[in-house]
Parts: C-alpha cells; sequence; structure tokens
C-alpha cells in the first residue's frame, strides 16, 4: 500500500498503474474510517474484478471547505494510523492524503457550485457545505481521474449533487452510490457518533427508529408524503431532546418535495443530538 501526500506524487504513481492497463476505482474520505467507509472500499474492490489487480484508491482529507465557521473542523476526528491499518487490511492499493496546503496552497478562488440542489436538505441548513465538497470532490476527479468513484447513500443529498456535477460537468467517470451501513442496533454509522455520551447515543436511536416507521408504512401501501413525514415526527417526538432539522420526502434528484412516492422518492431526516448533528434516509422505489 502506497500512501502520498502530494498531488505531484498521486499523479505519478496513477500514471505508472493505468499504463498497466487497470482501471481505477476511488473512494474518497475524510477519514476516521469506520465499516460504512469500508463497504465503499469493499464495493471498490470488487467493481475491478472483471479487470483482476485493478486499482483502489482512498483519499483522506479533512476538507475545510465543507465546514462552516460554527462547524466542527477543528474537532473532527482524525485517526490516521487506525485508518492504514484497516485500509492496509483491506487490500487498498493507494493512499492520497493530502496537507490543506496541497490543496488550497492559495487558499481557494475557484468553486464548483451546482446551483439549486445545494441549497436543499443539508446545503439549506449548512450554507456553502456542498460548494465546498463539490469543488473539493471535483478536485480528486482531476487529481485521480478515476473511472469509477464510490460514495454512500448515507449523505443522499452529496449524492444528488455529484451526480448533477458529474453528469453536468463531464466527468468521465461513473458515480457508484452504495447502501447505508448501520450498526446492529440501528444508528447509521458516521464518523460523528463518537462525538455522542451514552445518553445521547440512546437518545440517536430515533432516527432509525423513524426510518424504519417509514419503511413500514410504505410496505404497506402507504404513498402519501405527508402521512410518512407526520408518522416520522410522532416517533422523532419520542425523544423530545432531540431537534429535528429536516423530516422530508423529497425527489432524489432534485431533492425538491413530492406529495407522494409513486415515482420513487427519498425519505431523509436531521437531527441534533445535544450538539452533534446526525442525518439517516430511506430510498422509496417505484411503485408498480
Ligand atoms: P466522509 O464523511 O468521511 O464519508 C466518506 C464516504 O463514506 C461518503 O461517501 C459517505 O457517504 C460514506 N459513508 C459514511 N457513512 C456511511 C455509512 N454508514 N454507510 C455507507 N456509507 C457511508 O462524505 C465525506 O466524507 C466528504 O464529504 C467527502 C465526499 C470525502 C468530500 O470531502
Amino acid at each position: 500500500m502506497l500512501i502520498v501526500r502530494t498531488i505531484a506524487e498521486a499523479r505519478a504513481a496513477l500514471r505508472e498503474l493505468r499504463a498497466r492497463g487497470l482501471s481505477v476505482g476511488l473512494v474518497p474520505t475524510m477519514g476516521a474510517l469506520h465499516e460504512g467507509h469500508l463497504s465503499l472500499v469493499r464495493a471498490a474492490r470488487a467493481a475491478c474484478d472483471d479487470h483482476p489487480g485493478g486499482v483502489v484508491v482512498v483519499s483522506i482529507f479533512v476538507n475545510p471547505k465543507q465546514f462552516g465557521p460554527n462547524e466542527d473542523f477543528a474537532k473532527y476526528p482524525r485517526t490516521f494510523e487506525a485508518d492504514m491499518a484497516a485500509l492496509e487490511r483491506e487490500g487498498v492499493d493507494l493512499i492520497f492524503a493530502p496537507a490543506a496546503e496541497e490543496m488550497y496552497p492559495q487558499g481557494a478562488t475557484a468553486f464548483v457550485e451546482v446551483a439549486g440542489v445545494s441549497g436543499r436538505l443539508d446545503g439549506a441548513s449548512r450554507p456553502g457545505h456542498f460548494r465546498g465538497v463539490a469543488t473539493v470532490v471535483a478536485k480528486l476527479f482531476n487529481i485521480i481521474e478515476p473511472d469509477k468513484a464510490f460514495f454512500g447513500q448515507k449523505d443522499a443529498a452529496q449524492v444528488a449533487v455529484l451526480k448533477k456535477m458529474v453528469d453536468e460537468l463531464n466527468f468521465g467517470l461513473e458515480l457508484v452510490a452504495c447502501p447505508i451501513v448501520r450498526e446492529p442496533d440501528g444508528l447509521a454509522m458516521s464518523s460523528r457518533n463518537r462525538y455522542l455520551s451514552a445518553e445521547e447515543r440512546r437518545q440517536a436511536l430515533v432516527l432509525s427508529r423513524a426510518v424504519r416507521e417509514v419503511e413500514r408504512l410504505a410496505a404497506g401501501g402507504v404513498t402519501e408524503s405527508s402521512e410518512l413525514i407526520a408518522a416520522a415526527e410522532a416517533v422523532l417526538a419520542e425523544e423530545p431532546e432531540v431537534r429535528v432539522d429536516y423530516c422530508k420526502v423529497v425527489d432524489p434528484d432534485t431533492l425538491e418535495d413530492v406529495a407522494d412516492t409513486q415515482h420513487g422518492a427519498l425519505f431523509a431526516v436531521a437531527a441534533f443530538v445535544g450538539t452533534t448533528r446526525l442525518i439517516d434516509n430511506l430510498v422509496l422505489p417505484t411503485r408498480a
């Protein structure tokens, strides 16, 4: 496993690998890796099966441009040694772990803005967040030039923003969205879960309970968004200390509200547990 810190080294390593005809899968992360991240690494590895020896690249970069001024950039967990060990076990070929000065040597004046969709769901409560995400992911795509890039459905709004970016800006790669990985009790895995006290960890389960309730109702034939939202809100109200940021049924591509789920939809919830903001969601497939 090769670990590189500079753009020049990453480009040189990839040039050599690509010259051998190998396809490249990229998994962008901010480190503090858990099984959710590792599921993306495994998906990247599996996608290379038709190309034995395909290359799996993981980037680790806590991107300052996607954190708001009052967000957790400074305290975001950094667990580089443990991350390296986990990625080594997964058989990752290349780690790209640049410093902020490498990615933004003169600060930044050029940004990628995906208008509209970037202002919805998490983008509505985190202004500038998706501009920071789209910009750093565009840079990673330009540096690594992957054939496929792997993202978690856990961050459904991020997937919507990045799919639109790839499509409209003609990045020549396939964006693959992978399912949410959960703790045994249902909590969606997140690097931010480690901020939770034992009591908050218990309260946080209300998000996945709300998701399960929506899943149950949808399986029973309920398609009206207002009914699904009301049921989810009733579950969320079981934990009065949990402050709901949004609880919505939206179009998975545009992230705009939809009145019913007949043509497929995304149920998405975000809430503050203590000071920690957590998200969860469920894709509701098109009903035949
Ligand atoms: P990070 O939060 O580290 O997540 C990296 C990737 O792991 C994202 O695609 C995210 O959706 C996925 N992921 C996180 N938790 C998951 C879970 N429980 N199940 C499945 N996938 C999960 O998302 C980012 O970093 C950044 O915004 C990034 C894309 C790296 C740009 O800076």
